[in-house]
């Protein structure tokens, strides 16, 4: 019949371009969103599951065999519509933290589903990267994707996001924004879009936890630690993320992704995950730095116009029913404004005794250090520059072995003692995940945009505790003597 698709795998693509407008209003810059989730699996990850198995065929994959991947569901829901349509078997490996609608997802195209925990190193046997490796071992006549480290991942936004972005805007915009998951969307099209435009600006969207903001800021592997929103953020550096195309990484916590994905149904119709409510949220604050640095207006008198920020929508919201769009799940997460819990880190630091922020300036010697931390009583001190940028932290311990077994002098610089031993958070940050972050590292650095503001160590945080305790037990009438 004229007009019909040969199958739905012809369907992926061509999604369209929407300007936002209430998330957005007040703002002097123009944000557009890619609307990936409209594609036939259900997101952007249709493009690179046709051009892996593509490769994979091209390689000598047959009809019949098995597609193992390690997915936090995406992946595995366009692999296993391309699965049914060309006859493979599917086996996908996905952390714990998925929502039961993603695991429904891919069962219902027949696939093997093994749930792995998500609170264990990437290393470790158990996790879902390592159990995929195992079984894609084991399984004879078998394509292991690994959408971490395969390129044919960036090169399908290469060969297909970036010029259906460039066919249909002609490249009219400043900025292309995206969240930070595998990397492919941001390495490909931000590759593709720069050689087009080489003005054209790449930002990163990343999740408070993730490894990928503090890399790209200080150059540091931090701590990394868990988040709810799904898809993006990383706690290890997949080979297909470009990190040298991105002029720009921005950092969001669960609470704005999660209210902004719900604004954006609500608001602008825009059904779409976590994950996109993420990438808004981080475009939204990335056009506030541009008002800040003047780039808000394009061009000069009649042809002056606003910026143009264009970011991509990965999925969509119909996985995320029971979590992101369910009130108990929200509240129960501390993540809508009536929730109960034990509040933020801002919250936390109100309630400390207010102490000035001590730190170590980057140009420092070790003895400038020790007397710094002689004079104030402090054990550890961020090192962090005059404008707030932090590159490291120092403690009593990192300096006795430094001096003692690590031949350096009082007279070394700072820098080269400093360690990468703590997490960033943001004064968002929720109370709760501090437990967590403060059992694996010596301290929480909080920063507000790219500025250190405080450090939270374990002591600040069983004070916080034995305050709230202590006024949740208090009797509000003194007891009778009897
Ligand atoms: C919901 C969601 N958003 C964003 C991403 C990130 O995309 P990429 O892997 O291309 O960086 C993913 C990747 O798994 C995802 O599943």
């Amino acid at each position: 019949m004229q007009g019909a698709l040969v199958d739905i795998s012809k369907a992926v693509g061509n999604t369209p371009i929407v300007r936002l407008s209430r998330v957005t209003a007040g703002l002097p810059v123009e944000i557009y969103v890619k609307c990936e989730f409209l594609n036939p699996g259900g997101s952007h990850k249709d493009r690179l599951a046709s051009n892996m198995l593509r490769r994979a065929e091209e390689d000598g994959l047959k009809t019949g065999g098995t597609i193992v991947e390690a997915t936090s569901g995406n992946t595995g829901a366009s692999l296993a519509l391309l699965a049914a349509l060309r006859g493979y078997k599917c086996v996908f490996v996905m952390p714990d933290k998925m929502s039961q609608e993603k695991i429904s997802h891919l069962r219902a195209f027949g696939a093997r589903v093994v749930v792995c925990p998500t609170a264990v190193e990437p290393e470790d046997p158990r996790s879902y990267y390592q159990v995929a490796e195992r079984i894609a071992r084991e399984t004879p006549n078998c394509f292991y994707a690994n959408q971490y480290r395969n390129p044919a991942n960036p090169e399908a936004h290469y060969l297909s996001s970036g010029p259906e972005i460039w066919k249909q805007t002609g490249g009219d915009f400043e900025v292309f924004c995206a969240g930070m998951g595998t990397g492919g969307t941001l390495s490909g099209t931000g590759k593709y879009l720069r050689e087009k435009k080489p003005s054209m600006k790449v930002v990163g969207v990343d999740p408070v936890g993730s490894l990928y903001y503090d890399f790209v800021k200080t150059g540091r592997i931090t701590k990394p630690f868990s988040y709810k929103v799904e898809g993006i953020g990383e706690d290890f550096f997949p080979s297909t993320m470009d990190l040298k195309i991105l002029d720009d990484v921005i950092r969001v916590d669960d609470k704005e992704c999660f209210l902004m994905t719900r604004d954006m149904t609500r608001l602008e119709g825009l059904f779409v995950g976590g994950s996109g409510g993420a990438a808004v949220s981080g475009a939204v604050k990335y056009a506030r730095t541009m008002v800040d640095r003047g780039e808000a207006v394009v061009g000069e008198g009649a042809g002056a116009r606003p910026a143009r920020i264009l970011v991509f929508l990965a999925d969509a919201g119909h996985k995320y029913l029971s979590k992101i769009f369910n009130d108990e799940w929200m509240r129960e997460n501390g993540f809508l404004e009536d929730a109960p819990g034990l509040g933020t880190v801002s919250d936390l630091l109100a309630a400390r005794e207010s102490r000035p922020l001590v730190t170590a300036h980057p140009d420092a010697k070790l003895r400038d250090v020790v007397a710094l931390m002689k004079s104030t009583s402090i054990s550890q001190l961020p090192v962090v520059d005059s404008r707030g940028k932090l590159s490291g932290i120092v403690a009593e311990v990192d300096v006795l072995r430094a001096l003692v077994s690590g031949g350096k002098t009082l007279d070394s610089a700072i820098t080269e003692v400093a360690e990468d031993d703590y997490a960033t958070v943001t004064p968002n940050t929720k109370v709760e995940l501090l437990q967590g972050v403060l059992s694996d590292s010596k301290a929480a650095i909080v920063e507000d945009g790219d500025r250190v503001v405080a450090i939270v160590t374990r002591i600040d945080l069983i004070d916080f505790f034995t305050k709230q305790t202590a006024a949740a037990t208090t009797p509000s009438i003194a007891p009778t003597a009897v």
